[in-house]
């Protein structure tokens, strides 16, 4: 059966990746990382809209059966924005069901600027729950600081607290990681939000939806060979190879080393 694809502005959507791994380990996956375009996350709707287009255009002339769209600000800006005749899932919708699900009424969103500015994480949850009071922060060092592998520095740590710190005192009670490289960051956030917060991250919970929704749809690979035979396949739009070493970091070893198309 033919793989799944799975796209993000550069490498931080190999989060959702490893998370569809635990989840679906039988599923081959195909991974599109448009580092020649990275970041997103300061870009206009329009750029983004387009970038993601192509994006979505390139896997499906890789013949795979269904996307998944990693980037945060892609999902919050392009998703009822493009064509496709695949199956096609964002992660904003997730994060904000399981955000819903677990809060008891006050909601902090951590995104890029363009994720922030778009305001899709608050009129996801207010369509599921009206009454949420939602509170977005954008966190434009986070990005950079886990490209640089600084996930775990003090640096690091200051940063998340400038950033948290008015959150917490407004009293929200669950936080949202919206944006592909905060899961890397989790235990630093941790350490500054302490146990009572409640946090969710958007790639996991995308990768519950894409296992229940493949099943549904009769697309999921069921062969019990499937699991020794699945493999990842990295396609990356700009060669540097900063992006392998942190490929690495978040799925251990590569099958193949990166392949550089042009979208
Ligand atoms: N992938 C982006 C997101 O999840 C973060 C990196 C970028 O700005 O392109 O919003």
């Amino acid at each position: 059966m033919s793989s799944i694809g799975v796209f993000d502005s550069g490498v931080g959507g190999l989060t959702v990746v490893a998370a569809l791994r635990r989840r679906l380990p039988g599923e081959s996956i195909l991974y599109l990382g448009d580092t020649a375009r990275l970041p997103y996350g300061t870009k206009s709707a329009d750029t983004v809209v387009r970038y993601t287009q192509r994006n979505l255009a390139f896997l499906a002339s890789r013949g795979v059966k269904a996307i998944v769209v990693a980037c945060n600000t892609a999902s919050a800006l392009a998703l009822d924005r493009v064509e496709t005749s695949l199956p096609v899932w964002g992660v904003i919708e997730p994060g904000a069901q399981e955000a819903a699900r677990v809060s008891s009424g006050s909601v902090g969103i951590l995104a890029t600027e363009t994720t922030i500015r778009s305001g899709a994480y608050p009129r996801a949850l207010s369509r599921i729950r009206p009454e949420l009071e939602v509170q977005g922060k954008a966190c434009p060092l986070f990005v950079p600081l886990v490209e640089e592998g600084w996930e775990d520095d003090p640096v690091t740590f200051e940063i998340a607290r400038r950033y948290l710190d008015p959150l917490l005192e407004s009293g929200v009670d669950t936080m949202v990681l919206g944006c592909t490289h905060y899961p890397l960051l989790e235990p630093t956030i941790r350490r500054v939000t302490g146990s009572r917060i409640q946090l969710v991250s958007s790639a996991e919970e995308a990768a519950a939806h894409v296992a229940e929704d493949l099943a549904r749809l009769g697309l999921r690979e069921n062969s019990t060979d499937a699991a020794g035979e699945a493999r990842v396949d990295l396609c990356m739009t700009d060669s540097a190879s900063r992006f392998e070493s942190m490929a690495r970091r978040i799925l251990g070893e590569l099958e193949t080393p990166p392949e550089h198309v042009n979208v």
